[in-house]
């Protein structure tokens, strides 16, 4: 019997992308299922979720594609080093920026389950490079298949602007053609020389990182569940003045429950004032009467 989680190579394609496409169907129908993702694709994905989750993407990126660079003259990994058609990092820094304002860097936040993504990419960027294929493979073909869809949807539900405002991290301008580009990125993975133990490793790690994508995705939604419960205040007030703050970010619409929030905010200082101005006006009324009386 082999051991829960690893994949038999007795199947195994010959191509490496086959063999990835192949023995990733499970999770990537696992990953596309979770929670987190199922809400998205039907639009339902607030403002405060999109944010966390571009935080975290941010994460990953910058270590991604830290050990990218670390790696990208070392034949294990250098076929398939694309950083000007694929780099993501600047694209969600501008698109952090957008969200949360200039002082995005000190609003962010590392989750566990996205340090732990990070701390994964480190180690086989550093000790093992071969398996970074797999995180490349996992995250940058997926950006570009599921990711193109995710755009649109985020774009309407947050009606975000036609002008690709805060979905840069799933624009490409550096690839004209996305089906030839991935053509062309699984003949790279094809001709990386490997054996076949390697080739096994590397398909492991490709399906373990559709796993800790799955394990952030299950952080997000249940931080996001958490927030809903207490109604974050804290956060919902740093959303707030981001918002009334930061230029860009005031295209952002705002849901209905936090207009709401704000116009009962903004209404409750009046109403008190009002309560205060009748009560002064009765009781000059009522000496005025006295005094006429006597
Ligand atoms: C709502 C979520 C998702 C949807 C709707 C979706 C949809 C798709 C579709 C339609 C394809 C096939 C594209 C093609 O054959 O050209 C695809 C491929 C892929 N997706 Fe997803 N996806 C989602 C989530 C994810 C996630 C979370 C990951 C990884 C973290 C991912 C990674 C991939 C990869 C690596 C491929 C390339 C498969 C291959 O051709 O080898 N997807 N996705």
């Amino acid at each position: 019997m082999k051991p829960a989680g690893t994949h038999s190579s007795e199947s195994m394609p010959e191509d490496l992308s086959e063999a990835l496409k192949k023995s990733t169907k499970d999770v990537h129908e696992q990953a596309e299922t979770t929670e987190f993702m199922k809400n998205f694709q039907k639009g339902q994905v607030s403002l405060r979720e999109f944010k966390m989750y571009m935080s975290s993407l941010y994460y990953i990126y910058s270590a991604l594609e830290k050990e990218s660079e670390r790696n990208k003259d070392n034949p294990v990994y250098a076929p398939v080093y694309f950083p000007a058609e694929l780099n993501r990092k600047h694209a969600l820094e501008q698109d952090l920026e957008y969200f949360y304002g200039p002082t995005w860097r000190q609003e962010i936040q590392c989750y566990d389950a996205t340090q732990k993504y990070v701390v994964r990419l480190q180690h086989v960027g550093q000790h093992e490079p071969e398996l970074l294929v797999a995180h490349a493979y996992t995250r940058y073909l997926g950006d570009l298949s599921g990711g193109q869809v995710l755009k649109k949807i985020a774009q309407k539900a947050l009606h975000l602007p036609s002008t690709g405002d805060g979905v840069a991290f799933f624009t490409f301008p550096g690839v004209s053609n996305i089906t030839k580009f991935k053509q062309l990125y699984r003949a790279r993975m094809n001709a990386l020389p490997m054996d076949s133990a390697t080739k096994q490793r590397i398909v492991e790690e490709a399906r373990n990182s559709f796993l800790i994508n799955i394990q952030v995705f299950e952080e997000l939604q249940k931080l996001a569940s958490q927030g809903r419960e207490n109604g974050h205040p804290m956060q919902q007030q740093t959303e707030l003045r981001a918002r009334g703050t930061n230029q860009a970010h005031s295209t952002v619409p705002m849901k209905e429950s936090e207009r709401v929030q704000m116009k009962h905010s903004n209404i409750l200082p009046s109403t008190s004032l009002i309560r205060w101005l009748l009560i002064l006006g009765f009781l000059a009324i009522t000496v005025a009467v006295g005094l006429y009386a006597m």
